[in-house]
């Protein structure tokens, strides 16, 4: 497993989304700029999204702004052409639409269907396209859903098509909930590999129930070689009640070094950004990695 593989940063997104103590504009533009400075070159650094919805990513515009003066990849949320045309207007180059597998998920997440949310999605896509902005599609519940239960992988399958075929750049499979195991992760990659390059597919795991790090490997062992991660194991998703954080980034970097696998990350930089942010959140980061280190 020498070969590269890309680490998608998603802690000042999905990592403060769910935040109770809010996280100003300043201190998520400090987080970003700790997380480019510890060598992460892909980052989700907001959500354009409803306030009323997701208070937290308010002022994502002026995160946006500033994430886009330093060297890297930085994406955003959009639900649709509101969300799509303040991004815009902010200068986003990336965005990433998002649909669930499952039909309790995304009535709960953006009150819509699945199928309703493909239509929203649509036009989102097409403008993205004219614009030459690159749009990332994410399918979440792909390993269970918080108010349907199991989700059949054909309905992720479907999902993860439809939007690949619209013309997403990459699919990101979240298990938003952490119940996901190897097994299940290993079979679904393979289904939608029939339909999506291995290479187009990115693991957004959540670590819920401790799998992620488990599940990530099945993955990185079926051929996959994106990888979303959130600095300390932040994170959290308003609308899946249980949840917990994304794999922690520390974690994810330890285990592909460890497994010869260079991420280009300063360890101690990226701890020291992580440590910085939960400071300002009053409690330690859940990471295995970070605390093994801040004992050291
Ligand atoms: P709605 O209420 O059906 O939408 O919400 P609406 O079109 O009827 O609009 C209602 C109000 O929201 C209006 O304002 C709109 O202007 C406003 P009002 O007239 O009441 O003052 N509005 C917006 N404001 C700002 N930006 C926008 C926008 N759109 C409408 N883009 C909607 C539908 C999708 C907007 C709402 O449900 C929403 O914002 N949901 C976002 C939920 C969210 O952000 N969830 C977390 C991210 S997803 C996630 O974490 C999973 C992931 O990590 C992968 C995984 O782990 O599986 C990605
Ligand atoms: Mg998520």
């Amino acid at each position: 497993m020498t070969d590269t593989i890309r680490i998608v940063e998603v802690g000042p997104r999905d990592g403060l989304q769910n935040e109770k103590t809010p996280v100003s504009v300043a201190d998520r533009v400090a987080f970003v700029e700790a997380l480019v400075a510890a060598g992460l070159t892909t980052v989700e650094v907001g959500a354009f999204v409803s306030p009323k919805a997701v208070p937290q990513m308010q002022g994502s515009d002026e995160v946006l702004r500033a994430a886009l003066k330093l060297p890297g990849e930085f994406h955003v949320l959009v639900p649709n052409e509101k969300g799509y045309e303040a991004a815009r207007a902010a200068g986003a180059q990336v965005v990433a639409v998002f649909a669930s597998a499952s039909e309790g998920f995304s009535r709960a997440n953006i009150n819509c269907s699945v199928a309703e949310s493909i239509e929203r999605f649509k036009p989102v896509i097409a403008r993205a396209q004219a614009d030459s902005v690159k749009v990332r599609g994410y399918v979440s519940c792909v390993l269970g859903c918080p108010f349907d239960g199991e989700v059949p992988v054909q309905a992720v399958v479907d999902a993860a098509t439809t939007l690949w075929d619209l013309g997403c750049y990459e699919i990101s499979l979240g298990d938003t909930i952490g119940v996901g195991t190897p097994r299940k992760v290993r079979e679904l990659l393979r289904a939608c590999a029939e339909a999506i390059p291995m290479a187009s597919l990115a693991m957004h795991f959540h670590d819920t129930y401790g799998q992620a790090l488990a599940n990530l490997y099945a993955g990185l062992e079926e051929g996959a070689r994106v990888i979303d991660s959130a600095a300390g194991g932040l994170g959290g998703c308003p609308y899946a009640p249980g949840a917990t954080g994304n794999v922690a980034t520390e974690d994810v970097v330890y285990m592909l070094e460890g497994i010869g696998v260079s991420t280009g990350i300063d360890m101690d930089k990226l701890v020291a950004a992580t440590n910085s942010v939960a400071a300002l959140l009053g409690r330690p980061p859940v990471s295995r990695v970070v605390n093994a280190l801040n004992a050291k």
